[in-house]
């Protein structure tokens, strides 16, 4: 719980205080009853309290994860309200997701249907992962897009259906001509 409180703090600007962070997160709330839900899911007999815990965690905090979601460690759902986490979605450790967020199947079979996604992906506000799919390691999947494909590691994803492209690299994103740098040829005519 230390760390997904530290998560939280590193990962919001807004955040202030530890006691703040612990009381009044509904993103750590839902993780926290997850984890006892998730557990619960393990044990046949427990399957059914699992499921009820897991929607008064929705009613609770506005998120809904199922109980067999498997989540990594220090994930953070910032704001919360609106987010769907299917059955078999898989989560490495250190990933953020935003409000609105649904990682959902497309398909009806009790197969695995629902997303997996690598440590540290980023998920903006109102995005959409459906479908068995993998989002690489620290991938930042756009705020709104619908993402229905793999993604490289390092990529972004935006638009819908999302386009995918690499993160520019510090190197490509300096200009050809440092400004400082440059002198003009008319000051030596
Ligand atoms: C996609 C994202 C990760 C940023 O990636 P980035 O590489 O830093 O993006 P940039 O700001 O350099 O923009 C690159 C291009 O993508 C476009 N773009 C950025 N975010 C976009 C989005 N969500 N959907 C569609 N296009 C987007 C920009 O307009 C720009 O287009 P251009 O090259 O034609 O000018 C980010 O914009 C995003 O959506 N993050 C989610 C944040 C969020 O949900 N915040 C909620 C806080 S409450």
């Amino acid at each position: 719980m230390r760390e997904d409180i530290q998560a939280a703090k590193d990962r919001d600007p807004a955040a202030r205080s530890t006691f703040e962070v612990a009381v009044g997160y509904t993103g750590l709330h839902a993780i926290w009853m997850h984890r006892v839900a998730h557990k619960m899911w393990q044990k046949e007999q427990l399957k059914t309290p699992a499921r009820l815990l897991s929607q008064f965690n929705r009613a609770l905090t506005g998120i809904e994860i199922h109980p067999g979601a498997t989540i990594g460690r220090r994930f953070f759902i910032d704001h919360g309200m609106g987010v769907v986490i299917g059955e078999t979605t898989e989560i490495g450790d250190d990933v953020m997701l935003y409000h609105g967020v649904t990682l959902g199947g497309q398909s009806l079979e009790k197969v695995k249907r629902h997303p997996t996604l690598e440590d540290e992906v980023v998920v903006g506000a109102g995005a959409k992962v459906l479908g068995p799919v993998v989002v690489g390691k620290r991938t930042a999947v756009g705020a709104n897009a619908v993402l229905v494909k793999d993604t490289p590691e390092d990529a972004i994803a935006t638009g819908i259906p999302a386009q995918i492209r690499t993160r520019r690299s510090a190197e490509e994103a300096k200009p050809a001509v440092d400004p400082a740098e440059y002198v003009d040829p008319a000051m030596w005519i």
